[in-house]
């Protein structure tokens, strides 16, 4: 059911745990399954990220795509973390059971709010990047729960 590099990136996640004093933080939760998730990001002056933890209430699926897309995101530009997308995270993961595909979304959601949280302190605009919701789903967002 899930590929070699899902239970890799599961077993042993990269990148868990918190940042003091990060950059940016971003919490988000997944309406589908209640689940959890918050980003750490550690940003330098050339808004180049240093490092980057994350921490979750979230399933496997959750773990292995957070773990893929945190070490995809570290060393670079804020700008360039925006194409770091849940698309290309399964993509790199040799791909997710589709019952499992919004439990990827965690991730891009959570970098995204950490991102946002960046920007608003820092007084700067990250080009396509849009206020984080707090709750996300892989559905449009008219649809009801
Ligand atoms: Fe909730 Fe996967 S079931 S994140």
């Amino acid at each position: 059911m899930y590929t070699e590099k899902v239970m890799d990136h599961f077993q042993n996640p990269r990148n868990v745990g918190e940042i003091e004093n990060a950059s940016g933080t971003g919490t988000v939760g997944n309406a589908k399954c209640g689940d959890i998730m918050r980003i750490y990001l550690d940003i330098d002056d050339n808004q180049v990220i240093r490092d980057v933890k994350f921490k979750t209430f979230g399933c496997g699926a959750a773990v292995a795509t957070s773990s893929m897309a945190t070490e995809m995101v570290k060393g670079k530009t804020v700008q360039e973390a925006m194409e770091v997308t849940n698309k290309a995270v399964m993509e790199a993961l040799d791909g997710l059971p589709p019952v499992k595909v919004h439990c990827s979304l965690l991730a891009e959601e959570a970098i995204h709010a950490a991102l946002w949280d960046y920007a608003e302190k820092n007084g700067i605009t990250i080009e396509g990047l849009e206020k984080p919701k707090s709750d996300i789903s892989e559905h449009d967002e008219d649809e009801e729960y």
